[in-house]
């Protein structure tokens, strides 16, 4: 899993495979080191590590998680773009959770805050979450799963954030879980 910042997502995701044995949670990457998530996974006797901008692009990364043998590629709140070199090695295997209802509020500059904001200002009535695999093209990988929240005019952004963030806690884990056994039925 690939966190930037906060990382409730990732141990929700930690939370709900922990009793699963035939799912490992093999790696917590961060390009943040004052990143929450590096506490939040301690509690699961995870070591979240530290990566820089040339691990990420100059290859060194990319060989280390090659090397892991990952079923999937979590990206969870992480804000860099996957260069072409992780889209190629790894296809459908990367997957994105988005704050929103992609195509809408997509693209570069378009993570957290800056979503909810944007759908305030234009007064939506729905916003949602979405999980995409991760293509070349910044939020527009194929959508796996979508759900909606409705909006009320009283909602604040931090009111939306926390919408969509419940709703991210409960569906994320499962989707994960889904894409995972159904892998593993194709072997
Ligand atoms: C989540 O809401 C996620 O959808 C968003 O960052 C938040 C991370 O929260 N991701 C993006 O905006 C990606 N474009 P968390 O650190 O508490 O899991």
């Amino acid at each position: 899993m690939f966190a930037s910042g906060n990382g409730s997502n990732v141990e929700e995701i930690c939370r709900f495979f922990e009793q699963d044995l035939s799912v490992t949670v093999v790696a917590v990457l961060t390009n943040n080191l004052n990143a929450g998530v590096i506490q939040r996974v301690k509690q699961f006797g995870l070591k979240a590590e530290v990566f820089n901008k040339a691990d990420f692009t100059e290859g060194g990364l990319l060989k280390k998680v090659i090397d892991l043998k990952p079923d999937l590629i979590v990206l969870a709140g992480f804000l860099w773009k996957i260069g072409n070199d992780w889209v190629n090695t790894f296809p459908n295997k990367i997957i994105n959770i988005h704050p929103a209802l992609l195509p809408k509020y997509g693209g570069k500059g378009m993570y957290g805050h800056h979503v909810h904001k944007a759908v305030k200002a234009n007064g939506e009535r729905v916003t949602g979450i979405t999980i995409h695999y991760v293509n070349e093209a910044y939020d527009e990988g194929a959508i796996i799963f979508q759900e909606e929240v409705q909006l009320t005019d009283e909602d604040r952004v931090e009111d939306i954030a926390k919408k969509v963030h419940t709703l991210e806690h409960r569906h994320f884990p499962s989707v994960i879980d889904q894409l995972l056994k159904k892998e593993s039925n194709e072997v």
